[in-house]
């Protein structure tokens, strides 16, 4: 039997085979249990060889099964382990990763090099009231050069910014000069969109409070943002332009020769000394909550600028509505190193 058991025990190939043999030889009636059920029919000195013999028997089988049970363990772990081994010499999958849109990284940008400036990077609410996006800044209801600015009307009388310019305001109201602020942010415009109008873009607004602060701080500064964004050969141009919140009033342009050899002006932003009666605006406004006049008498200059035209010209997008179309083919060329 013992011979037999160990053959059985040895091809049981895996540990439900086993416990099969296990249970044929010792289970309730197995073929061992069963022998020593029939030693009590035995002789007192028969029963004692016998007895003997057929334990023996059994812890034979027994550790057999233990030793073969181990051996089962063994090789199902092994195997385990083989089917879940990584090779670390195969190529990494690639993961899908993100990144910041564009426009964001060249407003970073911009809040960099003013900050390096000494400016204030602050940011306001895109819903505003007449007040704060024209009446504040010099432009009453009836001026003509509202048509400059196509605006979203909200239901309640409110409206989407039409440009960063009332955080000016804003500013001011709660903070003494002398400051320098750029303000980063999304506008909106009531437009029909084509290639260079979207009616959701962004601006980056600076504004700059003290005494004594001329036209010469001003190009200083914009020059100083040009060498910022395009490297130290970058030049700047002022054209007279009218705004209703600056007198005298400026557009500028950048010249950049870019990486593709080609060399262009950029009609960057409009600019101006602060308007008199936009320090007059925010006195009044001071005066009736019970904050001191601090503006009339100050001198400063501001200016409003387009992200999306600098990305435009530098990267040679052909169209801003690619921008906000989301498409990650155009989207995707921007995520590693900018040049
Ligand atoms: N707010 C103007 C616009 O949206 C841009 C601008 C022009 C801002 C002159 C200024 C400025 O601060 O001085 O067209």
């Amino acid at each position: 039997m013992l011979q037999e058991a160990r053959t059985q025990i040895q091809q049981a190939g895996n540990l439900e085979a086993l416990q099969t043999v296990k249970t044929h030889y010792l289970g309730k009636n197995g073929e061992v249990t069963r022998q020593l059920k029939s030693l009590g029919a035995l002789s007192p000195e028969e029963r004692k060889v016998k007895g003997q013999e057929i334990n023996l028997l059994k812890q034979e089988i027994d550790g057999l099964i233990s030793a073969r049970e181990a051996e089962l363990k063994e090789a199902a772990l092994q195997a385990k382990l083989a089917s879940e081994a990584i090779d670390v010499t195969l190529p990494a999958l690639s993961l899908p990763s993100g990144g910041l849109h564009i426009i964001t990284r060249i407003l970073d940008d911009l809040s960099d090099i003013f900050t390096r400036m000494g400016y204030n990077v602050v940011e306001g609410n895109e819903m505003e009231d007449d007040a704060y996006n024209f009446q504040h800044l010099n432009i009453p209801w009836y001026h003509p050069a509202r048509d400059l600015w196509d605006t979203f009307w909200l239901k309640d009388g409110r409206l989407l910014r039409t440009h960063t310019s009332p955080m000016q305001i804003r500013y001011m109201l709660e903070h003494s000069a002398p400051l320098k602020i750029v303000v980063p942010g999304k506008v909106y415009r009531y437009e029909a969109t084509d290639a260079t109008h979207e009616s959701m873009f962004h601006q980056l607004e600076g504004l700059v409070v003290g005494d004594n602060i001329s036209m010469a701080d001003l190009k200083g500064t914009i020059a100083e943002l040009a060498r910022g964004l395009f490297g130290p050969k970058a030049k700047v141009r002022f054209q007279p332009s009218f705004y209703p919140f600056v007198e005298p009033g400026a557009d500028f342009a950048v010249w950049w020769e870019n990486p593709r050899g080609e060399s262009k002006w950029l009609e960057l932003g409009g600019c101006g000394m602060v308007h008199p009666n936009v320090f007059k605006a925010v006195d009044d406004l001071r005066e009736q909550r019970g904050l001191p006049r601090m503006y009339e008498g100050k001198t400063g200059f501001a200016f409003g600028l387009g992200p999306e035209r600098i990305a435009m010209l530098k990267y040679g997008m052909p169209d801003i509505r690619y921008f906000y179309a989301n498409d990650l083919r155009v989207l995707g060329q921007f995520k590693g190193e900018l040049q």
